[in-house]
């Protein structure tokens, strides 16, 4: 699916909103990430760090999971494109947990993805970014 400039931009603009959320004393590495759905519904989230480090959750899925809780029951998250920034501006594609995740949640037409590049905000897809995703 193809996006033009103001979805990219609307997202990017609800991820760094999100990101000032972010809870990351540790690494000070501040992630916000923001999805819109197959319905037009944006969620966001933000990095949250803890000082047992493992226990840190990416934005990203923190985002996802608590659109989860907030869905009616009755219907699945379906993702159709999402924005990850993150506070240094540099190159930070989604982690490969966060991957397999945003895959678990692809819309009917895959999700396109956002993300900072080193020259810039570059978009890609997650099937491009987790080929041969794991599925039950
Ligand atoms: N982080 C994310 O939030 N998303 C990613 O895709 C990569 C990494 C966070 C986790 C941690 O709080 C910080 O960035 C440094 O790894």
């Amino acid at each position: 699916m193809s996006f033009g400039p103001d979805v990219r931009d609307r997202l990017v603009a609800a991820a760094r909103e999100a990101m000032k959320h972010a809870y990351a004393p540790y690494s000070k590495f501040h992630v916000g990430a923001a999805f819109l759905t197959d319905d037009g519904q944006i969620f966001t989230g933000c990095n949250v760090e803890n000082a047992s480090y493992g226990l840190t959750i990416c934005a990203e899925r923190n985002a996802i999971f608590a659109a989860v809780t907030k869905l009616p029951s009755t219907s699945k998250l379906a993702i159709q494109a999402v924005a990850v920034v993150n506070s240094q501006n540099v190159a930070c594609s989604p982690c490969g947990a966060c991957r397999q995740v945003i895959a678990e949640f692809a819309g009917k037409s895959g999700v396109a993805v956002f993300y900072q590049a080193a020259d810039g905000i570059k978009q890609s897809t997650i099937s491009n970014l987790l080929p041969d995703t794991f599925r039950l």
